[in-house]
């Protein structure tokens, strides 16, 4: 194979922790068939890791020069691209900083890092004229990154939604299909390894909303917002909910949603109603999904594992592959960091979410009284919000206490807010207004 005799591409991995040796594996055991569409050998010459006896153990046999210190292998003149699998802010920002000041190409999966300063480490690696690739850092194994940037290039899109962490996913399904409490699932999905090591960037949304603002950045061609996204969690979802929503042919989903409007970028992740009967809604556990809407193309979905060793690591050895592709390429030839040339990024901005258009699930526990509809229905018609379905229960046994639950349809939300202050103004509703946001997705 005259290709494999070429010399190879030499790369320094900086991590070899879970998806760290998930690449170390997974490019050592597909090597021919990687050589042969990367065109030469792929190699990992170098790992730092502080974990020195651990990356001993699992590289034992392997030819391969192990060091706890990073900054060797980023100024090491034989390193082609160097791989940022340490995760976190600091010190991986200053690391692929370095790399790039040094001239290397760069593979990351670090979603947080990028989110917050991406806008600079782009900027650094545009001024350098070297790449940096992400595809691992958003819904692990599935190629999304190259479907929206390359794929779905001739589209104006017009929004994404998607299921973009696993646990929290794993959480709601496990919640919905067995009746447990939020806090048993959780110690679950801990035990199981697929939580963040802060589950509260999983159940708070920050992990959803990291990748979605890569997304965002991507698709619509704007700077990295993440400042700008709104996040709201599922620690507050309850079976009741879970269950009325069921009942009225929706299930409840963690969703990042971006949409562009005329005024403005919609960028937020919150739990949300979606029909039962959308495949979207159907993807359960850990399991990630991404619904891209584009104008030429319409709905588009992508499914996958999004997290863990391997699929990560498919990802992000196939950005190895790229850059290997690439690396000899003129930088105007290559593919642009974020889909859009660096000079042509949009200034459309994120809105605030009381700016955000959207339907409404709305649950009041009220006294049993005539009248108690009307009073509600009236604040609601003020603000022009129209009810698209509405639900009483039966009050229980000897209770004067019942549920109303309301849908809407799309209607701004800081209208809904003002008109949820009112309804828990009235002396008949009884606790606070559940309100859970609702998308058709159509
Ligand atoms: N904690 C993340 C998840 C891992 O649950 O999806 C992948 O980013």
């Amino acid at each position: 194979m005259a290709n494999a005799t070429m010399k190879p591409l030499q790369v320094g991995l900086l991590g070899i922790g879970t998806v760290g040796l998930g690449t170390w594996t997974v490019l050592r055991r597909n090597e021919e068939e990687i050589t042969r569409r990367a065109g030469r050998p792929i190699r990992i010459t170098w790992i730092a890791d502080m974990a020195q006896a651990r990356a001993r153990e699992v590289t034992r046999g392997a030819e391969i020069n192990l060091t706890a210190d990073a900054k060797a292998v980023l100024a090491h003149p034989d390193i082609d691209i160097v791989v940022e699998l340490i995760g976190g802010i600091e010190p991986a920002r200053s690391f692929i900083l370095q790399a790039i000041t040094n001239g290397k190409h760069v593979v990351t999966a670090n979603k947080a890092l990028l989110a917050r300063h991406g806008n600079e480490i782009f900027a650094a690696a545009h001024a350098k004229g070297v790449m940096v690739a992400f595809e691992g850092a958003v819904a692990g194994g599935i190629p999304i990154i190259k479907a929206l940037r390359e794929g779905l290039t001739a589209n104006r899109i017009e929004w994404i939604a998607g299921i973009i962490n696993g646990t929290s996913n794993f959480i709601l399904s496990e919640m919905r299909a067995k009746g447990a409490s939020f806090d048993a699932v959780l110690e679950e999905a801990q035990a199981r390894g697929y939580a963040e090591a802060d589950p509260t960037f999983d159940i708070q949304g920050i992990d959803a909303a990291h990748k979605l603002t890569i997304m965002s950045a991507i698709a619509f061609g704007v700077p990295m917002q993440f400042d700008k996204a709104y996040t709201e969690g599922i620690a507050q979802l309850t079976q009741a909910d879970i269950r009325y929503a069921e009942e009225l042919g929706y299930r409840i989903k963690l969703l990042g949603i971006t949409r562009r409007t005329a005024s403005g970028i919609e960028l937020r992740v919150h739990p949300t109603l979606i029909p039962a009967k959308r495949l979207i809604a159907n993807v359960e556990g850990v399991m990630n999904a991404v619904l891209v809407k584009g104008d030429a193309v319409g709905p588009t979905m992508y499914y996958g594992a999004g997290a863990g060793a391997e699929p990560t690591a498919s990802a992000v050895i196939a950005d190895l592959v790229d850059v290997t592709r690439m690396h000899t390429a003129d930088p105007e030839h290559r593919v642009p960091h974020l889909a859009f040339q660096p000079d042509q990024l949009s200034d459309l901005a994120v809105l605030p979410i009381g700016e955000v258009a959207t339907s409404y699930y709305l649950r009041m526990r009220v006294l049993d009284r005539p009248g108690v509809l009307a009073d509600i229905t009236r604040i609601l018609a003020d603000r022009d919000i129209s009810i698209d379905a509405m639900s009483q229960k039966e009050p229980p046994e000897g209770e004067d206490q019942t549920d109303i639950i309301m849908l809407t349809h799309r209607t701004i939300e800081k209208f809904v807010v003002d008109a949820i202050a009112k309804i828990e103004a009235l002396s008949t509703v009884r606790d606070k207004v559940v309100r859970i946001r609702l998308e058709e997705l159509n």
